[in-house]
């Protein structure tokens, strides 16, 4: 039996909600000091060089299969760490940029309720790097230090990846109820968001960005589509170096990432954020409050869209003006589930990327309003949640109806519909 769907927020690096309370000037979480990218700061995208070798190893294949638990929609990726390999599930996370897995004293008493867990003693190849850390999540915090040690993802092994330890957890990365448990998080954001990054200012390449640096995969890139299972079961793929057109509607268009700009005027990738230009329900135009941006943080480790509570408001108002909001959350009359309005969000379309694409091109993400329902039992959810300590999150239930690329050398993302 499968239990019935919950809306619920997941993952979302704490990074954020750190920088956020460093800049004490920030009033309104809707007034964020990102930026839309100016050809003046383009030189910080370079900052690996590219690897003239690369696609040497073009024939293997980068596709990785995702594992969707219906009950929970979450995205699963399963890993193997260390010599001799011992296998986790983890939440695939665009999201976060911290890799990790629970330690062998990681107990459920602990907080790690799935019974896999890395016993550092056991790796021959585990190499200990001395520094401990706190991550957060929007519902989990984690102990733990980084080490290096062998992983691998599909086809691929990489030696020496800089990896995270977890020995305790309070709150849960996912609703771990089911009969499939998750272990921890593959951490497929920007380094920018990384624990490092907020603790030390320093960075290192996630496992997207090592696959590339080291050769193994042909583009600086990779493609997720969700796709939805029926039944618990491996559903959606990610393919490291590539995408995979077929799985498209039509043309893949990109937008660029928004920069990030720290207290002391430091410009830089924070994570997977896009500068939304305007949101539209059928004919209307949301109007969002003067002076802000919408920056969207492209999160497959989340599960709604999320929004502040007055934009939300806003929305659901055009959206289904007799919605009733219960907390965080907005029950609809299950009619909605036959509601085709389109509504959009929109975004200017790149001015970075090397694929060749018009100058003034609006990338717009259109969904009917039947597809931001989802039903419980025998009420109806819109898929909109409010969360005011947040950015504005597009979360795996609207991501799903997308080819999504994320490209770490031009900071890009493209979008296409998928394909039915
Ligand atoms: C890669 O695949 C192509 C065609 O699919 C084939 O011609 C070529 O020999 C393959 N290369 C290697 C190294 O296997
Ligand atoms: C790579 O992975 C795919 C699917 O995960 C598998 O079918 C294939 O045999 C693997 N090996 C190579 C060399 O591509
Ligand atoms: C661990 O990996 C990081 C990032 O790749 C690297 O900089 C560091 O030198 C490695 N540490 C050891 C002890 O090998
Ligand atoms: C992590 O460690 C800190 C300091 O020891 C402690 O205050 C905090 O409760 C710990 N967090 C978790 C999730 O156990
Ligand atoms: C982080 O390091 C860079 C140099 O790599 C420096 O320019 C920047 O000011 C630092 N950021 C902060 C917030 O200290
Ligand atoms: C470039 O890729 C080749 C082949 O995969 C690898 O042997 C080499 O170490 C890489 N060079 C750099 C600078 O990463
Ligand atoms: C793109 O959208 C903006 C509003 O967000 C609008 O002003 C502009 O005309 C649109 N451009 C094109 C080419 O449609
Ligand atoms: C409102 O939300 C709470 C907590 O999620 C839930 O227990 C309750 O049943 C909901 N009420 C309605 C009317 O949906």
């Amino acid at each position: 039996m499968l239990k019935p769907l919950v809306i619920k927020l997941s993952i979302l690096s704490l990074g954020l909600s750190c920088l956020l309370s460093q800049a004490q000037a920030l009033s309104s979480p809707l007034k964020f000091p990102l930026s839309r990218r100016t050809h003046s700061t383009n030189t910080l995208t370079k900052r690996w060089s590219k690897n003239k070798s690369h696609a040497t190893q073009k024939n293997v294949s980068g596709l990785v299969p995702l594992l969707e638990n219906k009950a929970l929609q979450e995205y699963a990726i399963s890993v193997s760490v260390g010599t001799p390999p011992k296998e986790f599930l983890l939440v695939l996370d665009t999201g976060s940029s911290d890799t990790w897995v629970p330690s062998s004293i990681c107990t459920p008493k602990a907080g790690c309720p799935s019974d896999r867990r890395f016993n550092p003693s056991e790796s021959s190849t585990y190499v200990h790097t001395r520094l401990d850390y706190q991550a957060g999540y929007l519902t989990a915090q984690v102990n733990g230090s980084y080490f290096n040690d062998t992983i691998t993802v599909g086809n691929f092994t990489l030696d020496n990846q800089f990896l995270f330890l977890v020995n305790d957890q309070t709150g849960s990365l996912a609703d771990q109820t089911s009969d499939i448990l998750l272990d921890g998080v593959f951490g497929a954001g920007l380094p920018g968001s990384s624990t490092l990054s907020n603790n030390r200012n320093e960075t290192f390449l996630t496992i997207p960005m090592e696959l590339y640096a080291r050769g193994l995969i042909p583009e600086p890139l990779f493609s997720v589509f969700l796709g939805q299972a029926k039944e618990s079961a491996w559903s959606g793929e990610i393919i490291f170096g590539a995408v995979d057109q077929e799985r498209a509607a039509s043309r893949i268009t990109y937008i660029d990432v928004a920069q990030f700009q720290a207290p002391n005027g430091y410009v830089y990738f924070n994570n997977w954020f896009s500068l939304a230009s305007q949101i539209e329900v059928g004919s209307n135009y949301i109007e969002a409050e003067e002076d802000t941006s919408l920056p969207f943080l492209f999160d497959t480790g989340t599960d709604a869209l999320v929004l502040p509570t007055d934009l939300a408001d806003k929305v659901v108002q055009s959206l289904a003006p007799d919605a009733i909001k219960n907390d965080t959350v907005y029950n609809v009359d299950c009619s909605y589930l036959g509601n085709t309005r389109p509504f959009r969000i929109i975004f200017p379309g790149s001015q970075f990327t090397t694929v060749k694409q018009s100058k003034n091109l609006n990338v717009t993400l259109e969904v009917p309003v039947n597809k931001m329902v989802t039903r419980l039992g025998s009420t109806c959810q819109l898929i909109i949640e409010t969360n005011d300590d947040s950015y504005p999150i597009i979360g795996n239930l609207f991501l799903r109806h997308f080819i999504t690329v994320f490209n770490f050398e031009d900071y890009t993302i493209g979008l296409a519909p998928a394909k039915q």
